[in-house]
């Protein structure tokens, strides 16, 4: 079966860049991206240097394609009649209430979609799962599709998971590790395996597509995601004896990455992994062995999170400690809000945590950001507030000591202590001359040598 015409529902950090790169590598296809956002959908359509997300490379994927064969609309249902495949890149958080509150997904927008595709549908669709869902979500769609949709009418479910991160999105999708197809093994089941494979391998080699049933595709993902999330807090909490015990956590990747079985990616120590997925995707999967009885596997990983946490309140900890243990009224400078360099995205980013901790022991807070927005660093603070249940009181307290600088020279001045939280290249090659000597550094990425300042005291994780 050819594929003539495709679209994607969710225009997020998923849906926007892998329709993009599908429409450059296959200009003979019609992608649409649909949203019920319609300010995502009109950032999408309007100057390419606001595009609602940044990603290096992206600008110049979108305007390749974008009015030839890549379309943004809000047009959900005019979308959905149009194509023969439906991708799903709605987003999926941790669920904040109900069963499995703090654990499982929420499986809210993905069955939204299904219905609204079964409703639409007048002829035959295949439907992939592009969002990272637990493993027999596809059973959950299938039940949707059935009871809404025309008897007269098959659809076949793909899983289809995303491996793109964050701030290397187009170099991932350009060259992916692997791309993962799960699919029925019917002869319609694998008809639908073939039509998307064949998308795909207009530009990823042959040998790196890998088909296999749904349930393996779909706990793959999640797995993945697990296993990387592993690492980061591995090394983290041997940060932890680094800093007891005069070992360098640096030397220390170093030698554990030169075991070829091990690797040397992955093993750099921070303040803690943020981002949109690993600690949804960890809570998830400990939801879902908890669901199956596996208590013990369950709690393995449920200790990779704990672990994070650990990282971010030690790491603030340290801050405070190093200032005396009394930060009440003391300036101090967080450079970085977004939970990695090269994205807009603060989702679950350590910079929100770290702040909250320095805020709740009285301090005042610069803020300092090169991409993340104002209204979105003041938006995530307000969640975790209201997360923990603060008293309107003390948010108000909180909030006025809080500023949000846009030039670097101002986040610095005055400032008794610089926090690094992200490790964006310009922070790299700071102006530090504009702070006092007599400042104290915390190196939360690892990021800052001791000569490149003039300053007495440098922190560095792990040291
Ligand atoms: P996102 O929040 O950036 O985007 C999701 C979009 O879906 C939003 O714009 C939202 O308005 C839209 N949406 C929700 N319900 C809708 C509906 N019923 N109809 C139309 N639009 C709807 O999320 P994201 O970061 O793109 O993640 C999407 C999924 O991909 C998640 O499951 C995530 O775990 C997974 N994933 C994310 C990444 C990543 O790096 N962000 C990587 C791999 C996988
Ligand atoms: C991660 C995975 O890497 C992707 O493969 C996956 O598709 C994605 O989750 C997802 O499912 O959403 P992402 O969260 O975008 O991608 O970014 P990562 O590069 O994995 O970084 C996650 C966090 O770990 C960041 O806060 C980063 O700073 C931190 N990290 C990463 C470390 O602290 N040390 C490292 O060595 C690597």
């Amino acid at each position: 079966m050819k594929v003539n015409k495709v679209c994607c529902i969710g225009a997020g950090y998923v849906g926007g860049p892998t329709m993009a790169v599908i429409a450059l590598k296959c200009p003979e296809i019609e992608v649409t991206v649909v949203d019920v956002s319609k300010e995502r959908i009109d950032a999408w359509n309007g100057p390419f240097d606001q595009l609602p997300v940044y990603e290096p490379g992206l600008k110049e994927v979108v305007k390749e394609s974008r009015g030839r064969n890549l379309f943004f609309s809000t047009d959900i249902d005019g979308a959905i009649d149009r194509s023969e495949m439906v991708f799903v890149a709605v987003n999926t958080p941790t669920k904040k209430d109900g069963e499995g509150a703090g654990m499982a997904a929420n499986l809210k927008y993905i069955e939204a979609c299904a219905k609204n595709i079964a409703l639409v549908a007048r002829e035959d669709k295949i439907i992939i799962e592009k969002s990272t869902l637990p493993v027999r979500t596809a059973e959950k769609i299938k039940e949707i599709l059935l009871k809404y949709g025309r008897k007269d009418v098959n659809f076949e479910i793909l899983s289809n998971p995303e491996f793109l991160a964050e701030g290397t999105a187009i170099q991932d999708l350009f060259k992916s590790d692997r791309v993962l197809i799960g699919g029925d093994t019917t002869e319609s089941g694998q008809n639908a395996v073939k039509a998307l494979l064949d998308i795909y391998a207009q530009w990823i080699p042959r040998e790196k597509i890998l088909t296999t049933n749904v349930w393996s595709s779909e706990l793959a993902k999640l797995a993945s995601n697990a296993m990387l999330a592993q690492r980061i807090s591995s090394i983290n909490s041997l940060s932890a004896l680094c800093e007891k015990t005069g070992a360098d956590i640096d030397e220390l990747s170093k030698a554990i990455g030169m075991d070829h079985r091990i690797g040397p990616e992955f093993l750099n120590t921070s303040v803690g992994f943020g981002g949109s997925c690993f600690q949804k995707d960890l809570l998830n999967l400990v939801y879902l062995c908890q669901f199956y009885g596996l208590d013990e596997v369950a709690e393995y990983w449920h200790r990779i999170v704990k672990i994070n946490d650990y990282q971010k309140n030690r790491f603030a900890q340290k801050i405070i400690d190093g200032m005396g243990g009394n930060i009440k009224d003391k300036i101090i400078t967080i450079l970085g809000w977004a939970f990695k360099a090269n994205t807009n995205d603060s989702r679950e980013s350590p910079a929100i945590y770290v702040t909250n901790n320095l805020l709740e022991a009285g301090a005042k807070i610069k803020i300092y950001d090169p991409m993340v927005k104002k209204d979105r660093i003041r938006m995530d603070l307000k969640n975790i507030w209201e997360s923990l249940s603060i008293t309107e009181q003390e948010k108000k307290k909180r909030n006025s000591s809080v500023i949000i600088v846009e030039d670097q020279k101002v986040a610095l001045n005055d400032s008794m202590a610089v926090v690094i939280l992200t490790e964006w290249e310009e922070f790299k090659h700071f102006k530090w001359d504009v702070i006092s000597k007599f400042s104290k550094v915390f190196d939360g990425r690892k990021i800052i040598k001791k000569n490149d300042l003039n300053v007495d005291s440098i922190y560095s994780i792990g040291v």
